[in-house]
């Protein structure tokens, strides 16, 4: 009976997910590297680092430092953009730490970085596993529209897209709009439309995912590299949260991987998203259109008169609510003791 209990438990190579991580590094980041880490699910193919919460080459030296501390420098790591697609970066050391990585210096990397530009090591592996990639962006969304504006044949040979990005119900930034997003429209719009399975792991989902001290208690019961470097950055982030009357740190990113490895951890109906780009109150928008129709207006005489109403296309699973507690003790039960 065991085998058949073992059989259940480990998934089969056919089962685990390739998944290339593109991330802008970054406590939440951090976390949700160490768990895309420590899954047996998934199979991290790649890391390709964006600019975001810090500048590129701050990112890059982060991923090369917590994947040398995962012992698992076999992973290719590419530098890619070096700013969004046209407007200034905005970077959010305010809250990640002068480092990105919670002020924590962990020691240099054994991992060389790879000489590929990001958005050419995606493209390049993709064409090489059609239908088997599934790209997991947790930063803006710049690198990820390079390859799309270098090749859009990628488009139908990828096999999904889950993205930490967006809201429907209000922005973390100012009144309407995400930082990922906010950081790159034009390159979150290109994403939106290209027509492949997206999923949106936004802060509607993220904002009720909240890494308390309850988790954290758990993570310190035990030790390890990647414990302990997990710990310290969840006691960061646990601490910056309770100074803005927060009883926990939004796990934005980890999020996204945990639907990666679970889909059925949320509920995401499909709905028709745009992002606005021009809104003087709205740029970096996620607009998303819950009942799927728009009303057909038509002149008559000197005014329009509403003859109808059409449907609109889905083109994102709009993750609307979601499981905390059994993601979170998902996280702690993959990291505790690594
Ligand atoms: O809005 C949250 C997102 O912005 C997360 O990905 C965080 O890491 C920052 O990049
Ligand atoms: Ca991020």
């Amino acid at each position: 009976m065991l085998v058949l209990w073992l059989a259940s438990a480990t998934p089969t190579s056919a089962a685990v997910k390739k998944i290339i991580f593109d991330t802008d590094p970054g406590t939440d980041d951090a976390l949700a590297l160490m768990l895309a880490l420590n899954s047996p699910e998934l199979d991290v193919r790649a890391i390709t680092v964006v600019p975001g919460n810090v500048t590129a080459s701050q990112g890059l030296e982060n991923a090369l430092r917590m994947v040398s501390l995962a012992n698992r420098c076999d992973i290719p790591i590419a530098a890619g953009a070096q700013h969004p697609l046209f407007q200034k970066l905005i970077t959010a050391e305010f809250w990640h730490g002068k480092n990105g990585l919670a002020n924590i210096e962990l020691p240099r990397s054994k991992c060389k970085m790879d000489s590929r530009f990001g958005p050419d090591l995606i493209l390049q592996m993709v064409h090489a596993a059609p239908h088997e990639i599934t790209l997991v962006p947790v930063g803006p969304l710049t690198n990820i529209a390079l390859a799309l504006l270098k090749d859009p044949s990628i488009a139908p040979l990828v096999k999904e897209v889950i993205i930490m990005g967006g809201s429907i119900s209000g922005g973390n930034v100012n009144a309407s709009a995400e930082a990922n997003i906010y950081n790159d429209p034009e390159a979150a719009q290109i994403v939106f439309r290209v027509g492949w399975p997206l999923t949106m792991v936004g802060l509607d989902v993220g904002d009720k995912t909240l890494f308390s001290k309850k988790y954290l208690d758990q993570l310190g019961q035990t030790h390890g590299p990647v414990n302990d470097f997990t710990y310290a950055v969840g006691k960061y982030l646990i601490d910056l949260s309770a100074q803005f009357g927060l009883p926990g740190s939004p796990m934005y990113d980890p999020l996204a991987v945990g639907v990666a490895i679970d889909a059925t951890l949320v509920k995401s109906p499909e709905m028709h998203v745009d992002v606005e780009t021009r809104g003087e109150f709205t740029r970096g928008e996620t607009v998303a259109n819950r009942h799927g129709t728009v009303e057909r207006n038509v002149l008559r005489g000197d005014h329009y008169v509403i003859e109808g109403i059409d449907k609109v296309t889905p083109n994102a699973k709009v993750c609307v609510d979601v499981e905390a507690d059994r993601f979170l003790q998902l996280f702690v039960s993959r990291i505790k003791g690594k």
